[in-house]
């Protein structure tokens, strides 16, 4: 990585600005995966220990906008005034997530009222000794998303003020250009964090000059999600593993039945485009041979397993079969670079996680031969935690959307912003 580390600036007596993506999904208040939090400690745990005057972590929760677009129709409906700016609801607040920060770190932090504004200056002003204070969420404020390129400047100006130094560790966020991740960046000195730079580390290496032979299994629901990853690696893998819901959409413009499984319709063209594509290049893309396919979109439903070229037409594919989870497995144990981004089939229902199941295993497989072995966030890590595989593969990345985007091609903002080396 050629952009600036925490370890490239000298942090003793600096005011540290940090930006750490701690949007962990919340039932009740209650935080159910903490993750996210536990992999920016390696980072928050370096700044303490380098005796900075202070440190200010910044995050987003959710995303409050709809509740805000909700709240503004009923206050409209109801006749009275709304402070859209003044607006915060306990379903995105940040005392859950400090609770636990503070619990892991075994450290008092220090809660803002809100991200920007007058309070919340005074408090940043009063830190001393290495305190730590984390902002509320900052899309409380509807300037960290605009796409007004003013109005994130006023936003990012005033975070800017909490520190002397910022530092991005939000990689899950590194795709938004938003205030607190893109903006301020640039009016402070900008580097990453030690997770930054390893999720660029493992996904670039997976990316860019892989050891051979690199495979790529790419699943999920829609090709409309899966595109530009597929394209960006079709030239680059030795081989393309394709599975879960858009193998359908494969498989249609083929000319097969696919029953009642999941079709996008509009996608149809260019799926087959992809095949006459990697047919032309000499592309190893290989599909599913055979699937799990159920009377119904439902766990306890009877099942059959099915060649893909004999679907019911009363029926739904629901998982890849155990023909293609051999397949797969042996194209994946075999493989020295490998990266896995969306399940295999409906994973959420344990009767159709089996296929999900068994490359989570192959990856394990493979990492244990001395494969790279990488999982894309979202889905694919929560695949691998169901599977409890999550440390047995070379690295699970905590973005979701950051990590296709990185394997599509595209720039992240958030770390082009960063100081370069
Ligand atoms: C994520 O969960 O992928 C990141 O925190 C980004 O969240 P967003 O998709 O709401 O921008």
């Amino acid at each position: 990585m050629n952009k600036k580390t925490v370890k490239d600036i000298n942090l003793r007596n600096q005011r540290i600005l940090l930006r750490v993506d701690f949007n962990v999904p919340l039932k009740n208040g209650i935080i159910q995966d903490d993750i996210r939090i536990r992999a920016a400690l390696p980072t928050i745990q370096y700044i303490l220990e380098q005796q900075p005057k202070s440190l200010v972590l910044m995050s987003h929760l959710g995303d409050p906008k709809k509740d805000i677009q909700k709240a503004k129709e009923k206050a409209e409906k109801d006749g009275k005034p709304f402070d859209e700016n003044a607006f915060s609801d306990g379903k995105h607040k940040m005392k859950p997530v400090v609770e636990r920060l503070s619990s892991l770190l075994q450290k008092p932090v220090l809660l803002a009222p809100a991200a920007i504004g007058a309070e919340t200056k005074a408090m940043v002003d009063q830190l001393h000794n290495g305190e730590i204070l984390m902002l509320e969420n900052t899309r409380f404020h509807k300037e960290e998303t605009s796409k007004d390129a003013a109005e994130r400047e006023k936003m990012a100006k005033e975070l800017a003020q909490y520190g002397d130094l910022f530092v991005n560790d939000a990689f899950g966020t590194a795709h938004r250009a938003h205030a607190s991740t893109e903006t301020v960046a640039h009016f402070l000195p900008a580097v990453a964090g030690f997770l930054m730079e390893k999720e660029l580390a493992y996904l670039s290496k997976a990316t860019t000059n892989p050891v051979k032979p690199y495979v790529a299994i790419l699943g999920g629901a829609k090709i409309s999600g899966k595109i530009d990853v597929i394209q960006n690696l079709m030239d680059k893998v030795d081989a393309l593993l394709v599975g879960g819901g858009m193998m359908f959409t494969f498989f249609k413009a083929q000319g097969m039945e696919i029953g009642k499984s999941l079709l996008e319709e509009d996608k149809i063209d260019l799926a087959k485009k992809i095949l006459d594509e990697a047919d032309a290049k000499k592309i190893k893309l290989l599909l599913p041979v055979d699937c799990i396919a159920a009377e119904k979109f439902e766990n306890d439903s009877p099942t059959k397993i099915v060649n893909v070229t004999a679907i019911p037409s009363d029926m739904v594919g629901m998982d890849i079969g155990p023909e293609t989870i051999a397949l797969f497995s042996k194209e994946i144990t075999a493989a020295k670079t490998v990266v896995w981004n969306g399940p295999m089939g409906v994973f959420e229902m344990p009767k159709f996680a089996g296929g999900t199941n068994a490359v989570a295993r192959a990856l394990a497989e493979a990492t244990k031969l001395g494969a790279t072995t990488v999982v894309g966030g979202g889905d694919s890590a929560s695949a691998i935690a169901q599977a409890g595989l999550e440390k047995e593969v070379s690295h699970v990345s905590t973005g979701g959307g950051a990590s296709l985007e990185f394997l599509e091609g595209k720039i992240l903002p958030g770390v082009a912003a960063l100081n370069d080396k």
